[in-house]
């Protein structure tokens, strides 16, 4: 199937603030993108982004806490000649301005962008800094979306102040069955200020798969399309309207297509919600 016909499968969200589309499930790398200097692991890794956008999808996430995922990324997207078909995410981890600077420019460089779709600050890190130089970079058109994120159900409410003002375009959090804290309150805030919401650890880090591990998907699951436990995790995030975007972790192409086939199909309504949830939480 040409990618053209496989993204008409995949489910596309809106980034509220512009209208720009951008499908449902992406791709995070850190550690499985942090493989410079090993030759097998860097070719699973071209095979997972191959797959990506085979199958339809375009957002990758990365940071330059994560090693060499950054460089790995774009020397890959290069390689396969995807660069323009990619939404290409990444953050900035350091503080002060200049710093932030210097690493952003780095970030580029090793990314191979001349302009980056989304700037994160990661976890929040010197966040006034370095959101005052990313209002500029903005306006200048280095990137084209300015972001937060975090890993914690802790700095939710740092995130909840962050984006209530309006004119941050995406949160970044955890998001999971396992982890569903942003239910309380930050998906609605973003929702209300018209954030943009990418769900980093859908599966906790990979925790939740060591829960259902030898336990069958249930029947019913299946009926909206959950052929596996990634489709039936992920589907029960982007069941949630305020999701705009899921990125689960990996290098592995298959799981890479398990992935994305969450983004095919029904999605569950809040009553199947309830009921993927009420099993998760008795297994
Ligand atoms: N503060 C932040 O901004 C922050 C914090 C955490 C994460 N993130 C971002 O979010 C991304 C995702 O989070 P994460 O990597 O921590 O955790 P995750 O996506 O919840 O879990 C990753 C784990 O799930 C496994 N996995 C992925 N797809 C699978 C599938 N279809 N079937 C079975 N196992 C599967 C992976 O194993 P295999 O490798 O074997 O596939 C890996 O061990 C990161 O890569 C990063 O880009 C951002």
């Amino acid at each position: 199937m040409s990618a053209a016909r496989a993204a008409d499968r995949i489910l596309q969200r809106p980034i509220p603030k512009t209208g720009e589309t951008i499908p449902a499930v992406g791709l995070g790398t850190w550690q499985g993108f942090d493989v410079a200097g090993d030759a097998a692991e860097t070719a699973q890794a071209r095979e997972a982004l191959k797959t990506l956008v085979d199958l339809g999808g375009r957002m990758i996430d990365s940071s330059p806490m994560y090693g060499s995922a950054e460089s790995v990324s774009g020397q890959l997207a290069e390689e396969l000649g995807v660069k323009s078909k990619l939404f290409v995410a990444t953050k900035v981890w350091t503080s002060g301005k200049q710093a932030g600077i210097r690493q952003m420019e780095d970030s580029m460089r090793k990314l191979r962008v001349e302009r980056l779709d989304l700037m994160q600050v990661h976890n929040l890190v010197d966040a006034g800094t370095h959101l005052a130089t990313l209002r500029e970079w903005k306006k200048a058109g280095r990137v084209r979306y300015l972001g937060v994120t975090h890993y914690h159900a802790g700095a939710h409410a740092d995130l909840e102040r962050h984006i209530k003002p309006g004119d941050v375009d995406f949160v970044q959090v955890n998001y999971s069955l396992a982890e569903p804290e942003a239910d309380r309150r930050l998906l609605a805030a973003a929702a209300d200020s018209r954030t943009a919401v990418i769900v980093n650890r859908p599966f906790a880090e990979g925790a939740m798969f060591g829960r259902v591990k030898g336990k069958p998907v249930p029947e019913w699951a299946k009926d909206i399309g959950c052929a596996n436990w990634a489709q039936f995790f992920l589907k029960w995030i982007l069941g949630h309207p305020a999701v705009t975007c899921a990125i689960p972790g990996t290098r592995n192409a298959k799981h890479v297509a398990d992935n994305l086939g969450a983004a095919a199909g029904a999605l569950p309504d809040e009553a199947m919600r309830r009921r993927m949830a009420a099993h998760f939480g008795s297994l």
